[in-house]
């Protein structure tokens, strides 16, 4: 596939798009070089991750291997972006590939961060680490073909790839990245409902888990809509609409539409 990776911040989302491609041996441990902030997450590396890559952390004298791959990826905060392009030591390499999976951070930004670089922005999202994952990826206009089916083939070992024009980035994060935790949120809430109605708290998380699960491969697999399913189970003057009264009085859908402006434009403030 390519010579050596490089990876600057080997955190959670790092590992999970990092640890397919060693699972599935399109690239061996000694192929990998990662860099860590802290001696501390260097030794944690070292000592629990499953595969022996190789791992250095900013003040190690071979730090600069790294840099060196011809590709790269960044997984820091956002924030840490600046603390980073001052670590470069070859800000003048020609030709390199950065895909950054920085929220907000434009190809405009991180071409100027990392001049010489043809620079990638990729969004991705938690399920990466099941392989269930989604990464949206937009380009810089001077890459090539072969160069974007490289990049695509290293997300799509994780998960779904779909390609964007950058302007749709933003939104894309919104509704694929940060709607994981409002799920979650939904799940805890309706949980929290069984046991107000007296159900044990693992019973009914794990009864709205399979209902939700139902429920999903009803409207994808067998390609209901939304609007079929919601009246299939809504008779009148029933249970089901007793309860969409109260989320409509409630403002539950304008809450859920809110929700994902309010991270897009959240995602557009770190640029
Ligand atoms: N969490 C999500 O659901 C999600 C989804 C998609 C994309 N993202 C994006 O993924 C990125 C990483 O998120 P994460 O959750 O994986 O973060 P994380 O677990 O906090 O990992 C950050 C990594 O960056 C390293 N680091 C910090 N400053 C550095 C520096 N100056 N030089 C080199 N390494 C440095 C840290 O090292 P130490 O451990 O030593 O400090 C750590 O390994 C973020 O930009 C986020 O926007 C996150």
């Amino acid at each position: 596939m390519f010579e050596s990776l490089g990876v600057i911040g080997f955190g959670n989302i790092a590992k999970a798009i990092v640890t397919p491609l060693l699972d599935k041996t399109l690239l061996e441990p000694e192929q990998i070089h990662c860099l860590v902030k802290t001696r501390e997450s260097y030794e944690n590396i070292k000592k629990n991750y499953k595969y022996n890559i190789n791992i250095h952390y900013i003040n190690s004298e071979d730090a600069s291997l790294v840099w060196e791959c011809p590709v790269k990826i960044l997984s820091v905060k956002p924030q840490q972006l600046e603390s980073v392009k001052e670590l470069n030591p070859l800000p003048n390499q020609n030709n390199q590939i950065l895909i950054s999976i920085l929220a907000g951070v434009s190809i405009q930004k991180l071409e100027k961060s990392f001049p010489n670089h043809f620079c990638v922005r990729a969004v991705t999202n938690i399920p990466i680490t099941i392989g269930r994952g989604i990464t949206g990826i937009s380009y810089t206009s001077s890459i090539d073909k072969e160069q974007k089916e490289f990049i695509k083939n290293i997300f799509e070992r994780s998960g779904k790839v779909y390609e964007f024009e950058e302007n749709y980035l933003d939104i894309f994060l919104a509704l694929t990245s940060s709607a994981p935790a409002i799920i979650s949120l939904i799940v805890e809430a309706l949980s929290d409902g069984g046991l107000s109605g007296g159900l044990h708290k693992k019973l009914s998380e794990e009864l709205v888990l399979e209902m939700m699960l139902g429920t999903i491969l009803l409207l994808k697999e067998e390609n209901f809509s939304t609007m079929d399913l919601k009246n299939m189970v809504t008779s009148p003057a029933g249970t089901t609409i007793s309860a969409l009264r109260v989320l409509e009085k409630r403002s539950f859908r304008s809450a859920l539409i809110e929700s994902i402006i309010a991270a897009t434009n959240r995602s557009k403030q770190f640029n």
